[in-house]
């Protein structure tokens, strides 16, 4: 078989395999009992802009704030993390922590995206795993479309080695906008996979320190709000930068997930803006969002 015919052949599994996704996806949201969190303070001065319609507020119990960006020439950034009550996050399924139902469908799958134009990962986050990153929920989808954004934000990838992109479903998805960050021997090692894809745009850094630069060029290419999914190694650099603003961190009750696996190593900068806590089947989840003093 030729290289393109085989091309061709893969695109097509992978609609399949993407569409078989999206299903489950939205029937395990539908499905999902999501325990209502309850407030336990909220900090927020009244000029902080908060997001949520008439479902996610009962559920979420409020408003889901967002800061603003820190430097106008960089999108916004949060991060969203869900670790054990032992502070651990590296797992290979983070809902096997046991933040709940409610984390996954509400907040991660839900308001930490539904504004995003584009959700970063690390690479170690997206390999050996088919994802795509994006809310489900039907009332999130229409709260999506009703913000004017379109069905699924730009997904960004970062890796310095260069990846396969061969086999992960994000990367061979002609619908969907895919970025990758990298470094010119990342770029050099997925040469002529990226020929192949011309959806992907790979965005070259000098260095791996350069991920302000990066912003920058987002910035300027339109895209005013991330939504960073971890895992920790590429986190623990967004933080370092300067270039989060909010984390939003659900703990679970029970400890789990690779020993020291913490989202930041040390001591992190940021207060607490607002705390809840899970009922019901999520009785013992804390959710915390943590605004970063950069
Ligand atoms: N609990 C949660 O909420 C949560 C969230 C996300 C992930 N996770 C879990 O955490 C684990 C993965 O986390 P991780 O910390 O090991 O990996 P990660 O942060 O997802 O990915 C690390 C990789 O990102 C790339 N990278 C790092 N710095 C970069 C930079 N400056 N520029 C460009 N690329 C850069 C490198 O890729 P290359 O190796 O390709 O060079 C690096 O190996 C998995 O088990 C995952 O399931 C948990």
């Amino acid at each position: 078989m030729t290289t393109a015919r085989r091309l061709r052949a893969g695109a097509l599994a992978h609609q399949d395999q993407f569409a078989h996704y999206a299903a489950r996806k939205t029937a395990a949201a539908l499905a999902a009992t999501l325990p209502l969190l309850v407030t336990d303070f909220d900090l927020a001065v009244d000029n902080l802009p908060a997001i949520g319609n008439a479902w996610t507020r009962r559920r979420f119990d409020g408003g889901f704030y967002l800061s603003p960006a820190v430097n106008p020439d960089w999108p916004a950034c949060s991060l969203v993390f869900v670790q054990s009550v032992d502070g651990n996050t590296g797992t290979p399924s983070p809902a096997a922590l046991g933040g709940g139902a409610t984390d996954t469908h509400v907040i991660y799958e839900g308001l930490s995206q539904v504004t995003a134009d584009a959700v970063l990962a690390g690479a170690d986050t997206v390999r050996g795993g088919d994802v795509v990153f994006g809310v489900w929920h039907p009332h999130l989808v229409r709260m999506r479309t009703a913000l004017g954004q379109p069905r699924y934000p730009i997904q960004i990838v970062a890796t310095l080695h260069g990846m396969d992109l061969d086999a992960p479903m994000l990367f061979n998805l002609p619908e969907l906008r895919v970025q990758v960050i990298t470094i010119a021997a990342g770029a050099y090692k997925m040469h002529d996979q990226l020929k192949a894809r011309p959806w992907i745009q790979p965005i070259v850094m000098k260095r791996a320190e350069d991920l302000p630069r990066v912003f920058e060029a987002l910035r300027r290419a339109g895209v005013a709000r991330i939504s960073a999914v971890g895992g920790r190694h590429l986190a623990t650099q967004l933080i370092d930068a300067g270039l989060v603003q909010d984390l939003y961190v659900t703990t679970s009750p029970r400890p789990g997930g690779e020993a020291d696996t913490p989202f930041y190593p040390g001591s992190l900068p940021a207060r607490v803006l607002v705390r809840k806590h899970g009922t019901g089947a999520d009785a013992g989840v804390t959710f915390e969002h943590r605004v970063l003093l950069n």
